[in-house]
């Protein structure tokens, strides 16, 4: 039954409209005011509201400005008395979906309610339609609907408007390059190049010259004079990817650059200006490096003006199946067939594993099991070190950063739960199946907090 609240000074017009509305079939609460309107608001969630504009202390314009602060999405009808219609459409420009005038007919006053709240259920269900379509989504196509990846979004939106050197950090794979390109693509210089240089592919001198180009003969090699990749940004966007690799010689070179915006080409005396926003990228810690010395401080902090960090996957398994499913329809598009489904216990499996190479680990395993799979993706399709059934074969699948006290504990753990599951949660049936007395099971549910 839809709620409406009914806002009047006037007791008469209270009555009524609660009677009418009652008869109506609506569930009708009814306040002599403004300030009392508010207080019902505070306990009870009507699906429209009904109140008078002129009323002593809180007027109804007054309760609708404060009415949209707190509930939005709470459509009004104001009612306004014969000869005051200027009050009704000051009220439309505020907010309000309608207004009836007083006097008014029984027919007419049901007539505008069930218009109001037809719009309520168009636009609830709209916005529905809307979050369905966004879910799995996420930002373009970097996938990712979990509360650090929005962040992550909202965080990329406003620094892109700026000019902002960005320091982006996180593991490997974790998508730091597809968030540089992002801020590329959602910034002023989107139609400007993005450039990206791979700081720890290149050897030294050779990385220099990448960077900063060379004149001819600089040094062995250099048979013409060539533009560096800062050059080759101007106007747009330089990404230095894995700048944590770069050798100190060479920092103390960079720093100057961002300081000053000016460089010389290799073997080159002239110095040379360009406009060229700066995102980085490391999946070291620099702050760390910093104090090994083994990274400039200076630098470091040019660098980390915005900095934007990339959570691990495993810390953030809700994106998992918008994250499947994206990569799943990708290969199978890629190699001509219908995206297959993904079996309960293949996806179970996905949601253990720690997935320590990030999405990049995800992908190639899903690439894989796309080729590998019928209809369906089993966990047979998947990689070994993704079963860890399988893992006491290989060395791939053996746990990664735990004690052996831990690794056992927590095998233990994962052994006992799948047995009671199995059992239906039947004690006795799941020490049978693993092997221990009826004691020593309980012993161990109790020590992992099972019970
Ligand atoms: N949120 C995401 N949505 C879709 N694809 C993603 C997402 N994150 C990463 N990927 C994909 O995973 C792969 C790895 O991403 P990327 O190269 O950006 O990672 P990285 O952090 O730069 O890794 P590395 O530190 O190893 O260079 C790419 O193929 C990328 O398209
Ligand atoms: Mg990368």
């Amino acid at each position: 039954m839809e709620r409406i609240l009914v806002v009047d000074d006037e007791k008469n017009y209270l009555v009524v409209l609660d009677a009418l509305l009652s008869e109506a079939g609506y569930d009708v609460l009814t306040a002599a005011g403004g300030t009392r309107a508010l207080a019902v608001l505070e306990e009870e969630e009507p699906d429209l509201l009904i109140t008078d504009m002129r009323m002593p202390r809180l007027s109804g314009l007054e309760l609708m400005a404060q009415v949209k602060q707190m509930h939005p999405d709470l459509p009004v009808i104001v009612m306004t008395a014969f000869g005051t219609v200027e009050n009704a459409v000051e009220a439309m420009k505020l907010g309000a979906v309608d207004y009836i005038m007083k006097p008014f007919e029984n027919q007419e006053l049901l007539l505008t309610v069930e218009k109001a709240l037809k719009l309520r259920r168009l636009v609830a269900q709209n916005r529905l339609l809307r979050e369905d379509a966004s879910r799995g989504r996420g930002f373009g196509s970097i996938v990712g609907d979990s509360r650090p990846m929005r962040q992550i979004f909202e965080l990329v939106e406003k620094v892109a408007a700026t000019k902002a050197t960005v320091l982006i950090t996180g593991e490997s794979g974790t998508g730091k390059e597809l968030i540089a390109r992002a801020i590329h693509q959602r910034s002023p210089r989107a139609e400007e190049p993005f450039v990206p240089v791979n700081c720890m592919a290149l050897s030294e001198t050779l990385l220099e010259s990448e960077l900063f180009g060379h004149e001819k003969g600089a040094f062995t090699g250099a048979v013409g004079r060539r533009k560096g990749r800062f050059e080759l940004a101007d106007k747009g966007t330089l990404f230095l990817d894995e700048v944590g690799e770069i050798a100190p010689s060479l920092q103390v070179k960079l720093l100057r650059v961002l300081q000053e915006r000016t460089f010389e080409r290799v073997g080159g005396n002239q110095p040379l200006s360009v406009d060229v926003r700066i995102v980085a990228a490391t999946n070291r810690d620099l702050a760390q490096a910093v104090a090994a010395g083994q990274f400039r401080e200076d630098l470091f902090y040019r660098l980390n003006v915005v900095r934007l960090e990339l959570p691990p996957l495993r810390e953030r398994k809700e994106d998992l199946p918008a994250l499947v499913a994206h990569f799943v329809r990708r290969y199978a598009a890629e190699v001509g067939r219908n995206p297959p489904g993904v079996s309960p216990e293949a996806m179970q499996l996905i949601y253990d594993y720690a997935w320590p190479g990030n999405v990049r680990e995800l992908e190639n395993a899903l690439e894989r099991a796309v080729i590998m799979s019928g209809a369906e993706i089993r966990p047979q399709d998947l990689p070994l070190e993704v079963r860890p059934a399988a893992a006491e074969v290989g060395a791939p699948g053996l746990p990664q950063d735990m004690t052996i006290n831990e690794a056992v504990e927590d095998l233990e753990r994962r052994m006992i739960l799948r047995a009671l599951e199995q059992a239906g949660g039947v004690a006795a049936h799941a020490a049978e199946a693993l092997g221990l007395t009826k004691s020593n099971l309980a012993y161990k549910m109790k020590k992992y907090g099972l019970s």
